[in-house]
């Protein structure tokens, strides 16, 4: 029975057909339904379009959804954007049940071969930090934007892993690779993105930046393909040399019915899927960290006295450096709370009838486990709102884990590249600011404004770079 009207739905003025979608503040969204959980309570309902999604806020009540019920809200709600741009199959972000549970398995264990976790892959981060730092010394003595050059060096750790190479920051490709992938995302999360999933049949008959967005979706998969071609080409099955070698690999597994997710297909939809999480995630970050230290000289002072006495100027910094860096560690943890680039979580959906905080959630409701509201729930942090590392260091100076830190999400969906994105930021980190200080133009204010797409991203600015 639909109990669902159990559930506080908002009393704001719904436009008629539209429900709620004009409702939500456009610019700041996770800000907006942060709020609306202090004033209804931790879970409430919205209608965007035709259906209802359930806000979900709080650590607590987060925790609850994801962990405590992490079977019942492991799946993915559907989603008319993901239906056209992965033509029919689900990739690996919006697949569900066996085939998600074969896909995440696969993934892991052939990113683990390609040196997740690894020395390997440490190796590699550190000499894509090389060229980095060779493309930030040609910077110095003038202000320029950094976002470019940290998209085009983070995406390449991904890029190794899936496509077995790295490219070059001049490469026309990958430039217009990372450019639409970075409109893409922004599209999708604007309210351009939620009409189409809202009315799929009728935005498809309307012009929009939606077409723009499925048209560079198009390219990016059109890209992918071209090098999946290439692979097929020079293919040794005794001898995979990345991620799409090993996926062609399985295709031919006599294990796997033609209806498996081993296709072609979905190979390019799994490849678009870690290209698009594995780029704009870290190196959003990266820039946050920027803008932060910049804001906080002294706590760039702190960090770079800690780097010099650990790792010194001499060599580059390693993962074993880590444990002997608490401050460097919680600035980096205090840069993902406070950057919060995931700002309203990937969405979910109820596989089965369940209660949350004491309201009834039918089977397949969409559900938003909004992370804003945990990496700043006043509850859990001491200065929600102040970039404070103290919050991760105990009183002797040691790094204190955190429970409401969650900027990976939680339970059975939670980020897949948690342990690649940790050692690129720490690695990227350290190096940068090893080699360099950052600083803002004369007169010139940082922004802490961000762009809300699918990740929070800062305005483009500006920065000024010196050797130290
Ligand atoms: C600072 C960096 C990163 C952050 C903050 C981050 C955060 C997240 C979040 C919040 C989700 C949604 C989880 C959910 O629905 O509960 C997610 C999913 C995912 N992330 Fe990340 N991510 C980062 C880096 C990466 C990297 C480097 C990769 C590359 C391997 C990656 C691959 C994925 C995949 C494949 C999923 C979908 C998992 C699934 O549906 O089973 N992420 N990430």
């Amino acid at each position: 029975m639909w109990l669902y009207s159990l559930l506080p739905g908002l009393d704001l003025k719904a436009v008629p057909f539209l429900g709620n979608i004009f409702n939500i503040d456009t610019k700041k969204p996770h800000i907006y339904l942060t709020k609306l959980g202090d004033v209804y309570g931790n879970v409430f309902s919205m209608s965007l379009g035709r259906d209802k999604m359930v806000f979900v806020t709080g650590y607590k009540m987060v925790k609850e959804a994801l962990v405590n019920q992490a079977e019942t809200f492991a799946s993915r709600p559907h989603s008319p954007i993901s239906e056209r741009v992965y033509k029919g199959y689900s990739g690996l972000f919006m697949s569900n049940g066996l085939p998600w549970k074969k896909l995440r398995r696969f993934t892991l264990s052939t990113l683990r071969t390609f040196g997740l976790g690894k020395n390997s892959m440490e190796r590699v981060i550190c000499e894509e930090i090389r060229y980095l730092q060779e493309e930030m010394e040609k910077e110095i003595g003038g202000a320029f934007y950094p976002a470019a050059i940290l998209n085009n060096a983070v995406s390449n750790i991904i890029c190794q892993m899936v496509f077995g190479k790295r490219f070059d920051y001049g490469d026309h490709k990958f430039q217009t690779m990372l450019k639409y992938l970075n409109e893409a995302i922004r599209i999708e999360g604007s309210p351009w993105g939620r009409l189409y999933e809202a009315f799929p049949m009728l935005m498809e008959h309307l012009p929009g930046s939606h077409n723009t967005m499925f048209n560079q979706y198009k390219i990016l998969g059109e890209f992918i393909q071209e090098d999946v071609e290439r692979h097929k080409q020079n293919l040794d099955p005794s001898n995979p040399r990345d991620y799409i070698d090993t996926f062609l690999i399985e295709m031919e597994n006599p294990q796997h019915s033609k209806e498996d997710v081993f296709q072609e297909t979905n190979l390019v939809m799994c490849c678009l899927d870690l290209f698009l999480a594995g780029t704009e995630t870290t190196s959003t970050t990266l820039l946050w960290a920027l803008i932060f230290l910049i804001k906080h000289p002294e706590i760039q002072g702190k960090v770079q006295a800690e780097i010099d006495r650990v790792i010194g100027q001499s060599r580059q910094p390693n993962m074993s450096d880590r444990p002997n860096m608490p401050y460097t560690d919680a600035v980096i943890h205090e840069t993902q709370r406070m950057g919060n680039i995931v700002p309203l979580n990937g969405p979910r959906m109820a596989s089965k009838d369940t209660t949350l905080g004491g309201y009834f959630i039918p089977k397949g409701t969409a559900l938003m486990a909004v992370l804003t509201s945990v990496l700043f729930d006043k509850t859990e942090w001491e200065t929600p709102h102040t970039f404070n590392p103290g919050h991760f260091l105990d009183q002797d100076g040691k790094l204190k884990g955190r429970e409401a830190f969650l900027p990976f999400s939680a339970g059975k969906r939670m980020c897949l590249g948690e342990g690649l994105a940790r050692m690129e930021l720490f690695l990227f980190f350290t190096s940068l600011f090893q080699k360099f200080s950052f600083s803002a133009q004369d007169g010139l204010e940082l922004s802490m404004e961000g762009t809300v797409g699918a990740t929070l991203t800062p305005l483009p600015f500006k920065i000024c770079v010196k050797a130290r």
